[in-house]
Formats: C-alpha cells, sequence, structure tokens
C-alpha cells in the first residue's frame, strides 16, 4: 500500500530566474482539462491510501478558488482519504485569499507551506519576486485567521547582494511570527534559469565561506527560538516536522501525480513527462505517463536512504554503515560524523559539509 502521494500543479503567476521546478505561466484556458487529466490519473491508480499527501508546483495555490474546489472535491470522491494525517499545499504570497484558504482548510488541507524567500524589499527583487514583505505578512495573518495552525514559511539565504545583516533580519522577523515550520535553502544555480547563466558568466559569484556563516546564522537564530534542525534546511518546533517530507527521506514508497512528478515504489522509478499538455493528451488516450523510468535493486535504495536519512536528526545506525567503516572512521576523525547511542549524526560541521559527506554512501 502506498501511504504517500505528491501531486504537482506546474503554474506560477510568474517565473522566478533561480527556479529550475517544472512549471509555466498560469494558462486559463487549458486548466480545467489539466485538472481532468489529474483526477484521471487519480482515478486510474490502485493500492494507495494516503496518510499524507503534498500539493506542489509550481505554485499549487495559483488555481482559483472554484479550480481549487473542482480538483479537492473531485480527489476526495476518487481515493479514499480516511487515513490522511497531513495534508500540505504550496502558496505563493501574491496568491493567498481568504477565500481560498478557508475552502481549503474546509476540504481538508491541514498544513500550509508558503514561499517567503526574503523579508527584505531589496532582495525580492533580486529574486524577481512577484509579492511584497508586506503582502507576505498579511498573507501569513489570512492563513492564520482561516485556522491554518501548522505552517511553514521557506527562506533562502546566499542570495546575491544578500548581506548577513539581512539574513539575519529574516530570519529573526520569521521567528517572530511563530510559524510551526521554517525551511531555509542555501540558494543553488540550477542550471537552465537566468540565475545559472549569470552565475557561468560571472555577473554572479559564490562565496562559499560566507555562505556557510550564512547557514550557521541560521542554525543558532532558529534553535534559539526553539525551532529543531530535523533535516540540513528543515527547522520545526517540536512534534511539527513535515511527516511526508519525513516519509522520503527515510526512504518509504511514493506516488506522484501530475507533469515532471517522480515516483518510487518498490523497485521502480519514473517521472512523468514535464510538459502539462502532452501529459494530459497521454492520460486521455490512456498511454504511459513516464518520461523517465529506472530500476532501483535493494542495494540502491538502502544507499539512497542513508545518504538521505543522514541528513536528518536521526542518523543512520552505525551498523547500516559497517561496509563503510573506512569513510566513518575518517569523517569522525575529521569532525564530520559522531556516534550518539548507536546512531551516526552529522556533527554541526557535518552538516555545512552534508553533501560531501552524503555523496560518498550513494
Ligand atoms: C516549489 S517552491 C514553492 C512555493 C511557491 N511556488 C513560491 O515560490 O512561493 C519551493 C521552494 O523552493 C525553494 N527554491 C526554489 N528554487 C530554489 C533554488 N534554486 N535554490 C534554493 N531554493 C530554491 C524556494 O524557497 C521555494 O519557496
Ligand atoms: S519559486 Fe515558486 S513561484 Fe517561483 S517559479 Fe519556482 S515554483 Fe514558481
Amino acid at each position: 500500500m502506498i501511504r504517500h502521494l505528491y501531486v504537482h500543479i506546474p503554474f506560477c503567476p510568474k517565473l522566478c530566474p533561480y527556479c529550475s521546478f517544472y512549471s509555466e505561466v498560469s494558462d486559463a484556458s487549458q486548466t480545467r482539462r489539466f485538472l481532468d487529466a489529474l483526477l484521471l490519473e487519480m482515478e486510474n491508480q490502485s493500492g494507495l491510501q494516503p496518510h499524507t499527501i503534498f500539493f506542489g508546483g509550481g505554485t499549487p495555490s495559483a488555481l482559483s478558488v472554484s479550480q481549487l474546489e473542482y480538483l479537492l472535491s473531485g480527489m476526495r470522491a476518487r481515493l479514499d482519504l480516511n487515513a490522511v494525517r497531513e495534508w500540505t499545499l504550496e502558496m505563493n504570497p501574491a496568491t493567498v485569499s481568504k477565500e481560498k484558504a478557508v475552502l481549503l482548510r474546509d476540504l481538508g488541507v491541514n498544513r500550509v507551506s508558503m514561499g517567503v524567500q526574503s523579508w527584505d524589499a531589496d532582495i525580492l527583487k533580486v529574486l524577481g519576486r512577484v509579492h511584497s514583505a508586506e503582502q507576505a505578512g498579511r498573507s501569513y495573518g489570512i492563513l492564520r485567521e482561516a485556522g491554518f495552525e501548522n505552517i511553514n514559511l521557506d527562506l533562502m539565504f546566499a542570495i546575491p547582494t544578500q548581506s548577513a545583516a539581512q539574513w539575519l533580519f529574516s530570519l529573526e522577523k520569521t521567528v517572530a511570527l511563530r510559524p510551526e515550520h521554517i525551511s531555509a535553502y542555501c540558494l543553488t544555480y540550477e542550471e537552465d534559469t537566468e540565475f545559472f547563466d549569470k552565475f557561468s558568466s560571472g555577473q554572479f559569484i559564490q562565496d562559499e565561506e560566507a555562505d556557510a556563516l550564512l547557514f550557521e546564522t541560521a542554525m543558532d537564530t532558529l534553535g534559539a527560538a526553539g525551532y529543531e534542525q530535523y533535516e540540513i534546511s528543515n527547522h520545526a518546533l517540536p512534534g511539527r516536522e513535515c511527516e511526508h517530507n519525513l516519509a522520503y527521506w527515510l526512504g518509504a514508497d511514493y506516488l506522484g501525480i501530475g507533469p515532471s512528478a517522480f515516483s518510487t515504489v518498490g523497485a521502480r522509478r519514473w517521472r512523468n513527462i514535464p510538459d502539462a499538455r502532452e501529459y494530459a493528451n497521454r492520460v486521455f488516450a490512456g498511454k504511459p505517463l513516464a518520461s523517465f523510468e529506472e530500476n532501483l535493486d535493494a542495494s540502491t535504495r538502502t544507499r539512497e536512504a542513508i545518504a538521505f536519512s543522514l541528513r536528518t536528526n536521526r542518523g543512520v545506525a552505525r551498523q547500516a554503515l559497517s561496509p563503510w567503516r573506512e569513510q566513518v572512521d575518517e569523517f569522525s576523525a575529521l569532525g564530520l560524523l559522531e556516534t550518539d547511542a548507536g546512531r551516526l549524526r552529522l556533527t554541526r560541521r557535518g552538516k555545512m559539509l552534508a553533501d560531501s559527506v552524503a555523496e560518498v554512501f550513494i
């Protein structure tokens, strides 16, 4: 039985110059057909009883109130949602309204993840965001008023021109709002983005030492405010970790619906075609949706689970790493890994080099 469901909504009010998630600027004339394709893909599933649902994107909140109502109630009619404990929907602050928030709450969404990125007007401009800091503040208030008691705010650091003071200001302002969860992502220069081109041409420069200090500021500020860093980029108040993402990291099976969505079920991993029109054409024609597919042997899944678990505060049982004893000893001697009650975890320094450490096990 698959217990974790992801649904990809590939629409945004405007495409951000740093982002490589598959998305398009919303096209109202195509949306109804697209929603029908999503519902049909859901209907065609068997062996699915979600405990967690995650609507990501793109920007699911770019859908209108009536489109969201159509999609979510259509989903309720097709899937058994009785076991759902956590249902997250991603929102962009520019697309939050009271009516939308109340509808989502009524239809069962109980967690919202909103992309604030920064509370600084100049940084929001560099990021090409469509919303202001004030609008993000108002949207947060609307979500609370609508009854959301589990909210994540996304922040980004290591943004071109961002000073240490600007980053600290964004962290402190976020903490003052007391969301249950805060994701703090280090900007990645993703291929095929405007930011990547500027990085390649030398217009944007990466300073790894400065970025490491910003990462430390995040750990210190969020930790002091009572948020536990339960994964490299994710911080939560006690008991408010994202169950859906934890399931991914700990190696559970999950099903992804919609264009560009990945699924991993048993020994099979696939990705639906990252093209909304072609995706809908294929769904209606009953054709295979995957544009990428691979077989995963047990050892690959184990290694992946190790690499992802190491990024979490649960760490990995020391025993599971016995084939890599030499590397573990070396990382421990370098002060990057520590053992506690038979489990290996990244140290504070190790967290700053998490990718290099995890890489060894994949
Ligand atoms: C799919 S977006 C969801 C929210 C919504 N679309 C928005 O932007 O407000 C998920 C998050 O990924 C992060 N993100 C996107 N591109 C990134 C990049 N290149 N490097 C680091 N984080 C990134 C942002 O913090 C963003 O809020
Ligand atoms: S960051 Fe969010 S709003 Fe911007 S393009 Fe990516 S998914 Fe869309």
